[in-house]
């Protein structure tokens, strides 16, 4: 439990959702279209259109009614194109029966982002309704596609015949048939049956799980004094018990800042304590029955287990190779760590005498040691970052190091008038790359988190020319009021660079076929370059770039700020750290062995990995740890290996030349542009020189420790 645990929760919540724009994806990828007639859609081009973006065909600002004619049309063809397909007889089917099937889709993508992504957007309410309803029409039909035999055996008996006119070409075949192998399509038929019933019952566990934590209503009732600590606005925002107590409700809302902020160790603990037993009577049975499914179903499937499963499409390849590498980061880490949590104790000892260090004392402390060593008021720091300042940072930094130039184009429609569109070209040779979506504040009915949304993937047309990428990203500032500018809290100018990295990504990528372009690259790598445009946001020259006091802009934030963020950056985080592994590993090893022990399990790892730390009696993730439940399993991992990799990244490239174009373009030929069809790892190595390791990351937690 705790910050990390919170944290976590507010992003898988962000990942599903990704996941789901992501599954979309390969919808479109799946429901192949042959001789897709995109005049057939020519009436969408409707009259009342404002300008067109050239090589873009998103259409933007569908009503409801356009939105189910196109999905209805998008069903019908893809329907039509798979019976053509499965008629092709096995011994006859040719390279341009199949290549058609990649050609086509890339005029596909774009119709079915058109249909879906109002969902997310779109001010009116039957848009949205139509959009999700459209969204959901079409991942029926795309699975059902993806189920397929006669399908599956023509492309197969055309994979087995092994003439291949590109590499590309050659990994877009095997992905096809793995996607479809993956469904059990290669097992006999009552096998295959074995296996969507256990697909089915997995899906169904996995909401139950959820659902049930999200049905969790229990509350704690605390008096003022228990509550000593918390900001007045914080309990004026709370609920009273008819007893006049303060209700805390075990949500994240509630539960992280009475971590952070609570003085009395009582109610931290009652709080921990009550939180880490969330759901326990339903939710433990129902996630060891889940992980028996889901080790069935890769046994079907021919795996050893689940997470081997897991990793088998990822760059990681291997449960071991997870389990090595988690342990390795732990080891290196394992010195600081001690040195942090005694730090912590120490404190504690001074402020509340001798009760014992517990784990629902981290958060607390941490913050407490952050507050005494670093005077960073962040509700202050806010004043040095006006949304539009901090944007057109970006945009020169991008400009600088990438070689890529955004202008804003007016004119082009748009869903509501606050979206911007811009277009982004090569600054040295003039060519279109493509377009970027900003749909940047926040507004009622709109989805309430940040997220990139690839609208159209770049790819190399029939005819030879190539079709440029569109991407949305979409976020939820404040806009500006009167003379009050709109204005990012430091961990949103963080956010930003994020998505921005996504962006890029889309962006820069040359990939030939839709499949491996923009963001549909192995899920263990898609997080690097966004993780590595984080790193710049900690950099002083960086920083005075992006900020400057909403009053008088020439005033960037000071040199002692911008030190304090950078030793703040890594305060703790060792300790931090060494809690996400634990979850990590506790989550690698359920879905690697049978039979676990839950309960058994934890109170074995929590102390070995938390330096000593007991588990708090009773607690365990196994029951309110929704990343095992859903969206995550067995690869909570990937989110430490991109951090990890983007930070051997940025240390050996880049940290000496923040604005360099010379290695910007290098990371962004080698690494960006290659996109989902050659191996990350050799993407990364041919940018770094050499393997990709964990050295780079160790070394910069511990190294800028001041410990
Ligand atoms: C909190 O107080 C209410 C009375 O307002 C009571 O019904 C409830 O049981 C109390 N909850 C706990 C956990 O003590
Ligand atoms: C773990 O460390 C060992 C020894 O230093 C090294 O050989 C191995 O490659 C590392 N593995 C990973 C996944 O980082
Ligand atoms: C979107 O389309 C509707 C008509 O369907 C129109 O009234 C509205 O102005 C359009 N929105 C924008 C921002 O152009
Ligand atoms: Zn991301």
């Amino acid at each position: 439990m705790g910050g990390d645990e919170l944290a976590r929760e507010k992003m898988l919540k962000q990942k599903r959702e990704r996941k789901i724009i992501a599954f979309t994806g390969t919808a479109a990828l799946l429901a192949i279209v042959v001789n897709f007639a995109i005049s057939a859609f020519n009436s969408y081009k409707e009259k009342r259109r404002k300008k067109d973006l050239p090589g873009s065909c998103v259409r933007i600002n569908l009503s409801a009614a356009e939105i189910r004619k196109l999905a209805d049309r998008i069903i019908a063809k893809s329907k039509e194109v798979h019976d053509t397909v499965a008629s092709v007889s096995v011994d006859k089917v040719t390279y341009q029966d199949v290549i058609s099937l990649a050609e086509l889709e890339a005029k596909h993508f774009p119709l079915v982002q058109s249909c879906i992504f109002p969902r997310l957007v779109s001010t009116t309410e039957d848009v949205r309704k139509a959009s999700a309803e459209a969204e959901q029409r079409i991942d029926i039909h795309v699975s059902m596609c993806s189920k397929r035999e006669d399908v599956y055996r023509v492309v197969k008996a055309f994979a087995s015949r092994g003439k291949w006119i590109s590499a590309e070409f050659q990994c877009y075949i095997h992905c096809l048939v793995r996607d479809f192998e993956q469904n059990g399509l290669s097992l006999t038929l009552a096998k295959r049956e074995e296996a969507q019933r256990l697909r089915a019952q997995m899906d169904e566990q996995s909401l139950q799980y959820i659902r049930n934590l999200n049905d969790d209503c229990n509350s704690l009732n605390f008096s003022e004094a228990e509550l000593d600590g918390l900001p007045s606005e914080f309990l004026q925002s709370l609920d009273r018990a008819e007893n006049g107590k303060f209700k805390v409700h075990l949500r994240s809302n509630h539960v992280s800042p009475l971590l952070e902020l609570c003085k009395v160790g009582k109610t931290r603990k009652k709080v921990a304590l009550a939180y880490g037993q969330r759901c326990k009577e339903v939710n433990m049975p129902l996630l060891e029955n889940l992980v028996q499914l889901r080790h069935k179903y890769a046994r079907l499937l021919g795996y050893e287990n689940f997470a081997d499963y897991a990793a088998s499409s990822r760059m990681a390849k291997t449960s071991s190779k997870v389990f090595e590498f988690l342990e390795n980061i732990s080891t290196s880490l394992s010195d600081l760590a001690a040195k942090e949590l005694a730090i912590l104790k120490d404190q504690k000892k001074k402020d509340e005498g001798d009760s014992p260090f517990g784990i629902e004392d981290l958060l607390y402390y941490v913050k407490r040691i952050e507050e005494q060593k670093f005077n960073l008021d962040f509700g202050a720091l806010k004043q040095y970052f006006p949304l539009n300042l901090v944007l057109h940072g970006i945009f020169k930094i991008l400009q600088n190091l990438l070689g890529l130039r955004f202008d804003e184009t007016s004119g082009a429609e748009v869903w509501h008038h606050d979206v911007c569109v811009f277009s982004v070209s090569d600054s040295s040779s003039g060519e279109l790359l493509g377009y970027a979506y900003l749909d940047l504040y926040s507004r009622e009915g709109k989805y309430g988190l940040t997220c990139v949304v690839p609208l159209q993937n770049g790819l190399l047309l029939s005819g030879g020319a190539r079709q440029v990428p569109v991407v949305l990203l979409i976020s939820n500032f404040h806009k500006e009021v009167g003379d009050h500018p709109a204005l990012l809290r430091y961990s949103e100018v963080v956010n930003l660079f994020h998505e921005f990295g996504h962006v890029v990504h889309h962006l820069c990528n040359q990939a030939t076929l839709g499949r491996f372009s923009g963001l549909r690259v192995d899920p263990d790598f898609v997080e690097i370059p966004s993780q590595l445009f984080e790193n710049w946001c900690y950099e002083s020259s960086i920083l005075k770039l992006i900020s400057g006091f909403h009053q008088d802009i020439t005033r960037p934030i000071k040199d002692d700020i911008c030190m304090s963020l950078q030793r703040w950056r890594h305060s703790f985080s060792a300790l931090k750290l060494r809690q996400e592994i634990l979850y990590c590993l506790f989550d690698q090893i359920i879905h690697s062995a049978d039979n676990v022990d839950f309960l058994e399990l934890f109170k074995y790892l929590h102390p070995k990995i938390m330096l000593g730390l007991p588990v708090l009696e009773g607690t365990n993730p196994a029951s309110c740890f929704p990343h095992s439940a859903i969206g995550y399993e067995a690869s909570c991992y990937s989110r430490i290996w991109s951090k990890v990799f983007a930070a051997d990244i940025f240390v050996s490239k880049f940290s000496d030349a923040l604005l360099n174009q010379y290695v910007g373009l290098q990371f962004r030929n080698k690494v960006l542009a290659p996109g989902g069809a050659k191996d990350p790892v050799e993407s990364l190595s041919d940018f770094l020189g050499r393997e990709p390791s964990i050295q780079a990351f160790v070394d910069s937690i511990t190294l800028s420790s001041s410990l």
